[in-house]
């Protein structure tokens, strides 16, 4: 008879140890909560997993740059995959629409912030996700959703995903547009910066580019 381990007999072993280790690192168990989330969501959205990634990646770059600890980072690298999450609960034919939205669809879609924070705040470890989902489409001029907070009164943590969102949607394909260049890609940044996206955050990100320390890790996420 051999001793090999039935195939669900494995599958209980790895189930077990992945609780075990849950169980052992209550930090862990919120990263994996929030994995779990952030890919549900996805399916519910355009973008690929790689945007998910990419955004934890740049986030935690940039936050390391400003002067965050490396747990912090970290931390705050996996909160900002949730910003979207609200996505989940605003309509597909809205979600999906091929062209513009008209003004009542772009408010309905504009709710994906509070809905989004609604849905993470009932959760005492979710608290700064939260903040992330209202406040990642503010502007620092004042301009943006939902709150039209200005400058230091939007979370900073916000104010990070920001930047790095909207990095990376550029240097993406999208249906409707191919990707961009890094060099175009941080000219339009510039474009923005101050009216959008806060000029110290920005500082940061252009610090990671130009170091290389950035490429090299969304190059060793693909890898
Ligand atoms: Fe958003
Ligand atoms: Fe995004």
């Amino acid at each position: 008879m051999s001793s090999e381990p039935s195939p669900t007999s494995a599958a209980q072993d790895r189930h077990d140890r992945r609780q075990q280790s849950r169980d052992a690192d209550p930090q862990r168990a919120r990263f994996d909560a929030i994995y779990r989330l952030a890919r549900a969501n996805e399916a519910h959205d355009e973008d690929t997993g790689g945007h998910l990634k990419r955004i934890r990646t740049i986030v935690e770059r940039i936050a390391r740059r400003l002067g965050m600890s490396p747990d912090d980072a970290v931390a705050l690298g996996y909160d900002a995959m949730l910003h979207d999450v609200g996505k989940m609960t605003i309509p597909r034919q809205v979600l999906m629409k091929p062209g513009a939205l008209t003004v009542k669809e772009r408010a309905v879609m504009d709710c994906h912030t509070t809905r989004g924070h609604r849905m993470l705040i009932e959760r005492d470890d979710m608290h700064q996700a939260a903040r992330i989902a209202r406040h990642h489409h503010e502007a620092w001029d004042g301009s943006g959703y939902p709150d039209g907070l200005a400058g230091d009164a939007i979370p900073l943590e916000a104010r990070i995903t920001s930047v790095a969102d909207v990095f990376d949607a550029l240097i993406s394909q999208r249906e409707y547009k191919r990707a961009w260049s890094w060099e175009e890609a941080q000219t339009e940044i510039r474009k923005i910066t101050g009216s959008r996206l806060d000029p110290a955050v920005v500082d940061a990100l252009m610090a990671v580019i130009d170091d290389g320390s950035l490429r090299a890790a969304l190059e060793n996420l693909e890898s």
